[in-house]
């Protein structure tokens, strides 16, 4: 079922407001037609005291000759009733009436209603059949007879039903009034609401998971002594805290950073003592035992390995800490062939294919870079490929890009796998990567070099054809 009443603020507030001003229009309305009718009805009484009577009293001549049984209407208003009881039974009765002037025939009802007033000089209201409803006054008469005198009541009833319309008239056009101005009002205070509607979805929208933040300012009026600039003050103090908290997760990002790039800048030189002191012994020309040479030929190894690891690993936090790139012009069609040469020595058991634009590809970047994430894209597919697999190297040029595309025929990288493949430290065969030299940084790289060039890495695999594509801006 619908909820029928308004919802937002605005309708509610424009609703009760003009709920309020209907209930005071009709406490209105009723007060005044109430006392409207209570003070004409109050003269009308005045007016039936300070008759006294005449009227009926004039009545009482009707025996007399020279009366031509014509009551005395003289002085009288209009419409003025008169009836003179004797001994409880209605001898005469008149109304003033300019046309006729003739005694009233009363039905028996109206006899009964008429003998039943209570003798008390007060105004009474009587229902008289022909005449309408009267305000009756009765008094005693000089020869034991009571007099009756009366005045219309419908003068005072049409007194207040005029009243009620133009009430009716005047309330509704204020009502429809109010609305309109109402909601006009209420949406314009409710303005600085919005203000901070919008800057709560602003800050929402940010992307807050990480890095440095860009967060807007404070709302300016957050006058306390409103109610929304109470909601301005919270919501600013909130975003303070919002903004000290991503403050200091940056630097604390940033120190993680600086510890990665020192740690393995400090690394470099140890490892590169050990490297030069295994190849000095194992260049030794007296004779050494088997094992000891076994073992020296594993320290240059795997020294060599920690090289590679520790370059990487600098490497990345380099780039992580946004360190500017060469910007110089890169032959890119030179580059793969190299690279590919190299693969080729490397690999030779797989079949490596080339497929280069007659014009020669340059783009603006870091050769050096550019050429270590190629080259790792050309390492995978001869690593973690079989011998005897195809490789072909694709360079192509768009209006605006160039696609490096290096796929090959091989396994394919299994779909576990696939969504994290450029993430660091991911690889497939964790156990046999002491054996195959495997880190899983060499996509990581290939990631962050291509997306500081300004360029995207992608990769498609499937059983029998895995293809890395790197775009960069042409
Ligand atoms: N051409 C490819 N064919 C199959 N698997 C691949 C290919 N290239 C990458 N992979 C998978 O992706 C993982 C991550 O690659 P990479 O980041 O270069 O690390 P690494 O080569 O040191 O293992 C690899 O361990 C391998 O499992
Ligand atoms: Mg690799």
């Amino acid at each position: 079922m619908r909820h029928p009443a308004p919802r937002t603020l605005r309708g509610q507030l424009t609703a009760g407001l003009v709920t309020l001003l209907a209930v005071a229009c009709l406490a209105v309305g009723i007060t005044t037609a109430l006392a409207l009718r209570g003070f004409l009805m109050g003269r009308l009484d005045e007016q039936l005291a300070a008759s006294g009577g005449r009227f009926a009293a004039s009545l009482e001549h009707e025996a007399e000759p020279d009366a031509d049984n014509r009551p005395d209407t003289r002085g009288q208003a209009e419409s003025t009733f008169g009836a003179r009881l004797l001994n409880g039974t209605v001898t005469r009765a008149a109304v003033v009436d300019d046309a006729t002037d003739r005694p009233l025939a009363l039905t028996p009802g109206d006899r009964r209603a008429l003998t039943g007033i209570p003798v008390d000089g007060k105004g009474h209201s009587v229902r008289l059949s022909g005449l309408g409803t009267y305000r009756v006054t009765a008094v005693q008469g000089d020869d034991h007879d009571i007099l009756i005198t009366g005045l219309p009541l419908h003068p005072v009833e049409e007194t207040v039903h005029r009243l009620e319309a133009v009430e009716t008239v005047v309330f509704s056009a204020a009502l429809v009034a109010t609305g309109i101005a109402g909601a006009l009002w209420v949406r314009i205070s409710l303005r600085p609401l919005q203000k901070v509607t919008a800057r709560a979805a602003e800050v929402a929208g940010l992307p807050l998971a990480s890095g440095e933040v860009a967060m807007p300012g404070p709302l300016p009026d957050t006058d306390p002594r409103t109610e929304v600039g109470q909601v301005g003050t919270a919501l600013n103090h909130m975003l303070g805290h919002i903004e000290d908290a991503l403050t200091r997760r940056q630097a604390s990002e940033e120190r993680l950073r600086h510890f990665a790039a020192d740690a393995s800048h400090e690394l470099r030189t140890p490892v590169a003592n050990i490297r030069g002191h295994a190849e000095l012994a194992l260049r030794h020309q007296g004779p050494v035992p088997t094992e000891v040479r076994h073992a020296l030929k594993r320290i240059d190894a795997e020294s060599r390995r920690m090289t590679h690891l520790v370059d990487d690993l600098l490497l990345l936090a380099r780039l992580d800490a946004g360190r500017p790139l060469e910007h110089e012009p890169v032959d890119l069609t030179l580059l793969i062939l190299n690279a590919t040469d190299d693969a080729r020595a490397a690999g030779p058991g797989h079949h490596w294919f080339l497929d280069l634009p007659e014009e020669p590809v340059t783009v603006t970047g870091d050769a050096h870079r550019l050429q270590q994430a190629i080259g790792n894209l050309l390492a995978n597919a001869r690593t973690h490929t079989p011998p005897g697999t195809d490789v072909t190297i694709t360079l192509t040029r768009a209006e605006t890009e160039v696609h490096v595309e290096v796929s090959d025929n091989g396994p394919g990288i299994s779909e576990e796998l696939r969504p994290e493949v450029f993430g660091r430290f991911v690889r497939a065969d964790r156990a046999r990567s002491r054996s195959t030299g495997s880190t899983g940084l060499g996509l990581a790289i290939v990631h962050a070099v291509i997306t500081a060039h300004g360029g995207t890495a992608t990769v498609t695999s499937g059983p029998g054809r895995t293809t890395f594509r790197l775009t960069l801006p042409a």
